[in-house]
């Protein structure tokens, strides 16, 4: 992987997202073929896939029914728009989404990415509120270290500083946020839901006091936090946020982006912790992020107030995309649904997950570990940052590890981990004995 690969003469143009662009094109690092659990890179090394690329390739790569349903509806119809208009596939992929989600939550909006269903999401609640002649409630709650995506919506609701900043004078106004729940003292090196902090969503009670209930369209968390570091929800949480949202007649909105479609061992995270949201988001995984797709999931009773009020005749919501519900994206997401059922990928996470746990805990006593978390396939492992360097060692623990073979991801100096749904327990074991043997090297 050099700057000179031949057939990659100049890397200027393209430029990256969520990228040190100089430190990447002074030294890349380039993926140019997948297969089952596997990228190879330029140079021909075969790199095992920690992360299901950005948490989205749930099946593994390339795989075979999914590449073939792309193919046939590229060569049969390329496109065709779904406003005003309509495809079956668009259709048969609602069908087949609703049918994973909780029950109640079976209408279907497509979009093309998390943040574009973040976005979406976040108008759904406000024109839901408008048609049931409750206008005013346009304030969004979301809380501290959340991750919506990059949208101006998903930033606002948003918790992580970085990706706010820059933009702080153009966020959404009326946003406030609930406290994360992340407390190393209480529940560092817990395995699965921490026992500590359900208390922590009664904070939604002290907003509700500030801001008042009949300001409040929606509440907006993911049920696990991924993108800011694997925080596993406490026990009783999400119940409780569940609870206080419906006192009040506050939305709930669950962003599932990287929850949905198995990761936790069940179709949702909603499932698999037996609270249901008003409206929940996901993408990635969706189809096997073979072709963007996003969508949102809205209840029966958000989708029917909304789209009843319009007069007959009328466009009931002015929102959508060019590409909501793309044949081909359609096309992937009905392939994969079908191959995550027949391959009972969702079962087999559940399955999987003990072993993924004490593998993942088995790195517990590596030099520079000061906390490991984990829910169904997904785990985080939290370093000891370097002093006055933020991020360096989580960084070079990524390095390290593709030097070795084997793909992480990071945020900060937390090192997170999302394979595909079809890891064995060799590959399991191979990921973490990697990381355990890269934090005896590093300083
Ligand atoms: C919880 C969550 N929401 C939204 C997004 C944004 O998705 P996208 O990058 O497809 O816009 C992500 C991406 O990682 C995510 O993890």
């Amino acid at each position: 992987m050099t700057a000179n690969t031949p057939h990659i003469p100049d890397l200027s143009a393209f430029w990256m997202p969520f990228t040190a662009n100089r430190q990447f094109k002074s030294a890349p690092r380039l993926l140019v073929s997948a297969n089952g659990m596997y990228y190879k890179t330029d140079d021909g090394r075969e790199v095992l896939d920690g992360t299901s690329g950005l948490w989205c390739v749930n099946a593994g790569h390339g795989r075979e029914p999914i590449v073939r349903a792309i193919q046939q509806q590229a060569a049969q119809m390329d496109y065709a728009p779904t406003f005003q208009m309509g495809h079956p596939l668009a259709f048969e992929a609602a069908r087949k989404v609703a049918d994973l989600m909780p029950e109640g939550l079976d209408r279907i909006f497509f979009a093309n990415s998390g943040s574009e269903a973040m976005d979406t999401a976040l108008k759904i609640a406000l024109a839901y509120h408008r048609a049931r002649g409750d206008a005013q409630r346009t304030r969004f709650i979301g809380r501290e270290r959340g991750y919506h995506g990059v949208g101006f919506g998903g930033i606002s609701v948003g918790g992580i500083a970085g990706n706010r900043k820059t933009f702080s004078s153009a966020l959404l106004s009326g946003v406030d946020h609930l406290p994360h729940t992340y407390n190393a003292e209480e529940m560092a090196f817990t395995r699965g839901q921490p026992l500590w902090g359900a208390h922590l969503a009664d904070e939604l009670e002290r907003l509700v006091v500030l801001h008042d209930a009949s300001t409040i369209a929606a509440v907006v968390v993911e049920p696990l936090a991924g993108s800011t570091g694997v925080l596993v929800p406490p026990q009783g949480y999400l119940e409780r946020l569940r609870a206080i949202c419906s006192k009040h007649g506050i939305l709930l909105i669950f962003d599932e982006v990287i929850t949905a479609f198995g990761r936790l061992g069940a179709a949702t995270a909603a499932e698999r912790f037996g609270v249901t949201p008003d409206l929940l988001t996901m993408a990635k995984a969706i189809n096997n992020a073979a072709v963007p797709m996003g969508a949102v999931a809205a209840s029966r009773t958000i989708h029917d107030t909304v789209v009843d009020s319009g007069a007959a005749g009328a466009i009931e919501l002015f929102h959508g995309y060019t590409y909501s519900a793309h044949p081909l994206a359609a096309a992937a997401a009905i392939a994969t649904l079908d191959l995550y059922r027949e391959e009972k990928l969702f079962e087999r996470a559940n399955e999987m997950a003990p072993l993924f746990e004490e593998a993942a805990h088995g790195v517990r006593n590596a030099p520079h570990v000061k906390d490991v978390r984990n829910l169904g396939l997904v785990a985080g492992i939290e370093l000891v940052p370097r002093p006055d360097a933020p991020g360096a060692r989580a960084y070079e623990v990524f390095l390290k590890c593709l030097e070795k073979g084997v793909m992480v991801r990071y945020t900060g100096d937390i090192l997170a981990f999302s394979p595909p749904l079809i890891i064995s327990a060799d590959e399991i074991a191979r990921i973490f004995d990697t990381v355990r043997s890269v934090l005896a090297e590093v300083q």
